[in-house]
């Protein structure tokens, strides 16, 4: 049984019945819309050792750093080109009074993280230590607002603080802080998962309170985000967005979250991020692949509601999910990175990308040292993992023109269950195309015909990123296991190549 995978365009499975079992057909002259680059956003939150320990330590710490800021840390991120950076949480942000974070550090009071491990923090990271990493690392920032256990006063006065140029005692107590100009925020979420730790709320109640926080959360050009639904909670995004329907001007933004679990439960073990085998790595593919769906289904109804369109789709936390590593502290989502994470990102990516029309932003969890990290530090030591390549690949996708494509694919299957093998998603920034393909079938490479159109190519180069075993990671103080390399490809002749994809891979294949 093959499978169809529309980037964007509607066909019919008559038309492909000649095509070999394995196509990818380009259409250039169908690309118009932009990939948004926040779709390569990210999210840090005060978690385990995400914010302290993992980006900042403090200046007097024997990790090099600049500020407080760790080095490594500040160079990978750099390199990485993040476009947006959520913060404070996540639950904590639920949590989070802004004002306990700003002034002389020994006179900020201490707080306990009741969400993550029930650990004492100083609050020596607040508004402007993490508003200046944004600007030292070249990334916008979202904020995310505390309406579980804030007021709407309390909002106000941090939006005031933040982006004001008025003179007023907000903005007068961040110059007395040191800050003279105000920072460039657009991006704010109202609440965090409400309908959880956010506050347990029933829609109808959020889609209020929404309205009254949206209503005085006010800025130029700000991009409002409501919290939206978990995976396929259907009736979420229904009653959210029929509650906002007669003020559509106060939402730009819906969020989703879908957390990718090998076994498929909160309650028991959620399976090991080191330990698996086929059967574990068939079933994590199982369970982030429904993210299509989720998407389709939570877009029909918004747009129900909002049929201009106006309002994206946010995916602000999306990852794996696993067992914490043994040993840690459960609180703090520590765990291992492996092909199988990278896979995974590619094909999330290439959905997101495929979807660019209506996903506006999707920022994995979480940046450093938490679920799908990014980075790994351990003491004064730091990995990029497997998740971290993959997403420096794909930077070539960031503020690109998304190329419609059809995809026809073999499935991988596995003791009577199948999923599609190959995901994809093609890009032109520059004149460079760029086409991304994972391969989930962790045991036989595939070949598939691509035709990219009329253009004729000069030059076709490629990236991959896999490694020998499906549980190969990158470990301190080892040589790198799992990075990018070269990947030959031959050159489109007559507007057809062939790629055989290597299994557990994602290429990046460059015309240009
Ligand atoms: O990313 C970890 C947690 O997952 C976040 O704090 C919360 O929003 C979600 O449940």
């Amino acid at each position: 049984m093959k499978k169809i995978i529309l980037g964007l365009l509607v066909l019919s499975v008559a038309s492909m019945q000649a095509w070999a079992q394995n196509t990818l057909v380009l259409h250039p002259e169908k690309a118009e819309i932009t990939i948004n680059k926040n779709i390569y956003g990210h999210f840090s939150e005060h978690l385990g050792t995400c914010i302290y320990g993992g980006i900042y330590v403090g200046e007097d710490s024997d990790i090099p750093n600049e500020n407080g800021y760790r080095l490594d840390v500040l160079d990978a991120l750099k390199e990485l080109k993040v476009p947006v950076l959520r913060w404070p949480g996540g639950c904590f942000a639920d949590t989070y009074h802004w004002k306990d974070g700003i002034g002389p550090k020994e006179d900020r009071p201490s707080i306990v993280n009741v969400h993550w491990g029930g650990v004492t923090e100083d609050n020596s990271f607040g508004t402007h230590e993490f508003l200046d990493l944004c600007e030292m690392i070249g990334t916008d920032a979202y904020l995310s607002i505390n309406v579980g256990s804030g007021t709407v006063q309390e909002a106000v006065e941090w939006v005031d603080y933040v982006t004001s140029s008025n003179e007023s005692p907000m903005t007068d107590l961040r110059k007395k802080n040191g800050r003279e100009e105000p920072w460039d925020v657009k991006f704010w979420g109202i609440g965090n998962e409400t309908w959880g730790c956010g506050g347990d709320m029933r829609p109808e109640y959020y889609a209020d309170i929404y309205r009254h926080y949206a209503g005085y959360v006010r800025g130029e050009g700000f991009q409002k985000v409501a919290v939206g639904p978990s995976s396929s909670d259907y009736n979420w995004t229904e009653k959210v967005m029929s509650g906002m329907s007669d003020k559509l001007n106060l939402i730009q933004g819906l969020s989703l979250h879908h957390y990718t679990l090998p076994i498929n439960s909160w309650t028991s073990s959620k399976g090991s991020s080191t330990d698996f085998g086929e059967k574990m790595w068939f079933e994590t593919f199982k369970h982030t692949m429904v993210i299509e769906e989720f998407i389709a289904k939570h877009l029909e109804i918004m747009d129900k509601y909002d049929p201009q369109g106006n309002v994206s789709l946010i995916v602000d936390e999306w990852g794996t999910w696993y067992d914490p590593l043994p040993g840690s502290n459960p609180g703090f989502l520590q765990q291992q990175n492996t092909v199988r994470d990278a896979v995974l990102a590619g094909i999330n990516l290439n959905i997101f990308n495929n979807h660019a029309d209506r996903i506006s932003m999707a920022n994995i969890a979480q940046i450093v040292n938490v679920l799908q990290a990014m980075i790994l530090t351990d003491g004064p030591e730091m990995v990029k993992t497997p998740t971290y390549q993959v997403f420096k690949m794909y930077n070539v996708h960031q503020d690109a023109t998304l190329i419609p494509t059809q995809l026809l694919t073999e499935d991988y299957e596995y003791e009577g269950e199948k999923i599609p093998a190959l995901t994809s998603s093609a890009s032109i920034k520059d004149g460079v195309t760029n086409i991304t393909i994972s391969n989930v079938n962790p045991n036989e490479a595939i070949e598939i015909e691509c035709y990219v159109g009329d253009k004729s190519y000069s030059s076709a180069s490629g990236q991959i990123v896999t490694g020998e075993k499906i549980t190969d990671y990158n470990d301190f103080g080892k040589e790198e296991k799992v990075k990018i390399e070269d990947f030959k490809v031959e050159k489109p002749k007559d507007g057809k190549m062939m790629v055989k994809v290597p299994a557990h891979s994602v290429v990046l294949i460059q015309l240009n």
